[in-house]
């Protein structure tokens, strides 16, 4: 097999993605089309304008432009355009599966209903069938707020319980330690929800963060987590409990100085279940595909680390033992014809 990874390679290549926030796909284009159909002023009338606005060099300044942007999803029907964009992207890129975040919490709390968001992104999952693109979505709590604010977004979410895959937790990690939210994690997971929880990059307690994750709320997938090489004991923990750690190396770049490649690396070769994913992909300029030859480009990476990648994303995907070897089968057969 040829060991050039090229841009068509990681293209085709058969994926999972499960670390996209579906809030993080609202391209400018959209941006603009819904605040004028809304009749929202955002500030802002051209592409180049929006994209002016696009100034971060960490996850809170990211976070600044990212919330109040929003306000122009307003009814259920843009919830299904924004969600139906991001999975005809998927559909191009091959991403196969796909268990996007969403935040309801970012809508209700300025006066959009819960079952607004909920059943326009859930038809456009519905309709993605037709795309070949298996979709499921996980409902993150804003861990910069309160518990009883996650405790009420639990209730609402368990009346829609089999529209809903798993549990996530999501926004500014400063001083919100998973564990603010044991309790509700806990009922999720006894509910049957899948959990899984951000643990971003370089945080003041990154560490002890993804400790809380792994040993106390037992949470089956970390969002980033790459810090986690930083404590030998942890990795070792993930390589035997097989948690899925799904790194972002564009979305890396911004809030940071770098992709965390060599993280990425050391993770594979510990034998942990490390994959590639987009996290917001309008704001860190670039599809799963992109993020996957980036990496490649800059850290070398051979096909084998690249194919080991995303037969990760699958592995580490919340679907049956069956569904898991016809996409690794898929990877194969792939990879056959293009070595
Ligand atoms: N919300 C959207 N993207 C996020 C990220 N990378 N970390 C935390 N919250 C987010
Ligand atoms: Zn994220």
């Amino acid at each position: 097999m040829s060991s050039v990874v090229t841009p068509e390679f990681t293209r085709g290549l058969p994926k999972a993605e499960l670390h996209l926030h579906i809030e993080g796909t609202l391209e400018p284009e959209l941006k603009l089309k819904l605040a004028k159909r809304n009749h929202v002023d955002i500030g802002q009338t051209t592409i180049a304008d929006v994209q002016k606005t696009y100034n971060y060099h960490d996850l809170a300044s990211f976070l600044a432009v990212y919330y109040p942007a929003m306000n122009v999803l307003q009814t259920e029907e843009d919830f299904y355009d924004l969600a139906w964009d991001y999975l005809t992207k998927a559909a191009a890129n091959n991403v196969r599966h796909v268990e996007l975040f969403f935040d309801p919490q970012a809508h209700t709390s300025r006066g959009i209903p819960f079952e607004v968001v909920l059943n326009g992104l859930y038809q456009a999952t519905v309709d993605a069938r037709a795309l070949n693109v298996d979709a499921h979505l996980i409902m993150c709590f804003l861990r910069d707020f309160s518990k009883e604010s996650a405790r009420k977004t639990l209730q609402e979410g368990l009346k829609y319980r089999d529209k809903i895959i798993g549990i996530g937790l999501d926004s500014d990690e400063h001083n919100n330690p998973p564990l603010k939210f044991a309790r509700q994690f806990e009922e999720a997971a006894s509910a049957g929800l899948h959990i899984t929880t951000h643990c971003d990059i370089d945080q003041k307690d990154s560490i002890e963060h993804i400790r809380q994750a792994l040993e106390i709320m037992e949470v089956e997938r970390l969002d980033h987590g790459t810090n986690i090489v930083e404590d030998p004991d942890l990795v070792e923990l993930a390589a035997k409990r097989k948690i899925g750690l799904t790194s972002c190396p564009l979305s890396n770049s911004f809030v940071s100085p770098e992709m965390k490649g060599q993280e990425v690396i050391e993770l594979l070769n510990a034998g942990v279940k490390v994959s590639i994913n987009s996290d917001d992909p309008a704001y860190f300029k670039g599809y799963i595909s992109d993020n996957y030859y980036a990496l490649a480009q800059k850290y070398d990476l051979t096909k084998d680390q690249i194919v080991q990648l995303a037969k990760n994303s699958f592995e580490t995907s919340w679907i049956s033992q069956r569904q898991k070897q016809l996409y690794l089968d898929e990877i194969d057969h792939f990879v056959t014809a293009n070595a």
